[in-house]
């Protein structure tokens, strides 16, 4: 072969002395093999020999069609074409390789050709290394889509009553704490809320909010949701996933509902809560989480510890700050100003120019028992507020809206009060049906528990 015995030239500009270009060729990773054009080699870099285990000597100046006549070199030289991802057993060895080959051509002649390749264990290994890599990016990206984070804050909950001031002191201290927060109330009374605004005035507040709805995901989804999974670990998981409290990491996880859960999972979740690290489920690496948690149940939990439906140790775990929102007929004094707050909400969305309550409206309100709370405030004044175009919403446009009891109760005639629970139970056994079914629907409904429905049938002789 001919060279410049000084540089090496490419389209006329000289790039590189020869001396290092040996020396790179000696220096890199992968084996490197040089023929003529009739296949006498001329040159093995070192790892050529750290590859193949074959010296130098031993190979130089013999000829490749000889020694690796179903090599890439040799195909290479035979067809003057270039060979790629070619595999092969090197000649004269166990040696199993992926190689690529190319002719030399100088000044449009074909001198002779040059194989580079690797040991396929190396290729295998890069390949489990792509694999990898590919899973995480896919991680990655798939967490990027579900990490959410806060949306409301203590400017968002409203009132002015002493109750709801209480409450407010606690969790604004519980905010600047890290401990374990457990939010209970009736349903609507704003849990969320004080969860989005607990971890916004946190340290917490730049990390993610992660929120779980352990009564929403069916039961033998919840461990994955919680914990993620890898591939293959059930029927069905196709691909890694992520759990919320590895989603959570570095900010808080708002496990709502927490009182629907099975007592399977409460063992597992205790664990995460005291050792802060779990794995994904079919995974065998330890996760660890730095993250502040936060739990609410509209049921009554102690009631669940007491009828071993809810473990007791966990319960501890998540007590640790105990904030009971009161319902809001115990609060009434917050009724106007929260109304007032979803009015401009409502009149901005809607379009309407409503500008308040008039004083028999807030007193209507105010006399309504609420057992949906805000979130049935919030219902009745949009409810009322469709097609109305006044500029105070009165007590007449708000009676008929409130559910139930209090405007059934001004139309009833006035009677015994055993009268009207007889009257009440029955209605129900009418509705929902006397099979077991209908009677558990039917005490869900009054409100009472089974025993005292049966107990009032037969007092009432139903
Ligand atoms: N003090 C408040 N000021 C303003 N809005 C409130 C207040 N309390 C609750 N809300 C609103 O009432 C609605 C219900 O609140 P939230 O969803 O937090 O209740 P919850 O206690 O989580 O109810 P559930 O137990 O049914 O899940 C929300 O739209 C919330 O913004
Ligand atoms: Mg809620």
């Amino acid at each position: 072969m001919r060279g410049n015995k000084e540089k090496i030239l490419r389209g006329g500009v000289i790039l590189l002395p020869i001396d290092i270009l040996a020396g790179i060729l000696e220096a890199v990773p992968v084996a490197v093999e040089v023929a003529d054009n009739r296949g006498n080699i001329l040159y093995v870099n070192k790892a050529f020999t750290k590859v193949t285990g074959i010296p130098a000597e031993q190979r130089l100046h013999k000829n490749i069609f000889n020694v690796s006549p179903d090599g890439a070199l040799a195909l290479a030289l035979r067809k003057r074409k270039r060979v790629s991802g070619h595999r092969c057993i090197v000649g004269g060895t166990m040696v199993e390789v992926i190689s690529n080959a190319s002719p030399i051509t100088v000044d449009g002649k074909m001198l002779g050709a040059v194989v580079v390749f690797q040991h396929i264990t190396d290729i295998i290994n890069l390949l489990e290394e792509l694999r990898r890599s590919n899973n995480i990016i896919k991680n990655l990206s798939h967490k990027f889509g579900q990490v959410t984070r806060s949306k409301y804050s203590f400017s968002d909950i409203i009132g002015c009553s002493e109750e709801l001031n209480k409450v407010l002191t606690v969790a604004r201290n519980a905010a600047a704490s890290n401990s374990t927060v457990l939010l209970l109330g009736e349903s609507g009374t704003g849990k969320e809320l004080f969860a989005h605004a607990i971890h916004n005035a946190s340290a917490r507040k730049n990390g993610p909010f992660i929120k779980v709805n352990c009564a929403a995901v069916p039961e033998n989804l919840l461990e994955s949701e919680f914990f993620g999974h890898q591939k293959g670990a059930f029927t069905g998981a196709i691909n890694d996933k992520i759990g919320r409290f590895e989603l959570a990491n570095g900010g808080t996880i708002f496990l709502d509902e927490i009182g629907d859960i099975s007592l399977v999972l409460q063992a597992k979740l205790l664990r995460v809560l005291q050792e802060m690290e779990f794995e994904r489920v079919g995974g065998i690496e330890t996760i660890n989480v730095d993250m502040r948690v936060i739990a609410a149940t509209n049921r009554d939990l102690r009631q669940l510890v007491r009828t071993g439906r809810f473990r007791e140790d966990l319960f501890y775990r998540l007590n640790v700050i105990e904030i009971n929102i009161p319902p809001l007929r115990e609060r009434k004094d917050d009724i106007e100003m929260i109304a007032g707050s979803i009015i401009e909400k409502l009149n901005r969305k809607m379009g309407t120019q409503i500008k308040g309550l008039s004083a028999d409206a807030v007193e209507a309100l105010s006399g309504y028992h609420w057992p949906g709370n805000v979130r049935e405030l919030e219902n009745v004044l949009e409810r009322v507020s469709i097609g109305f175009n006044g500029s105070y919403i009165t007590a007449d446009a708000v009676k008929p809206h409130l559910n139930g009891f209090s405007s059934a109760a001004e139309s009833m005639e006035i009677m015994e009060i055993s009268k009207m629970e007889e009257i009440l139970i029955k209605r129900a056994l009418e509705k929902y049906g006397t099979s077991m079914k209908g009677k558990k629907k039917a005490a869900a409904v009054l409100n009472i528990s089974l025993a005292t429905l049966y107990n009032k049938i037969k007092k009432y002789n139903l």
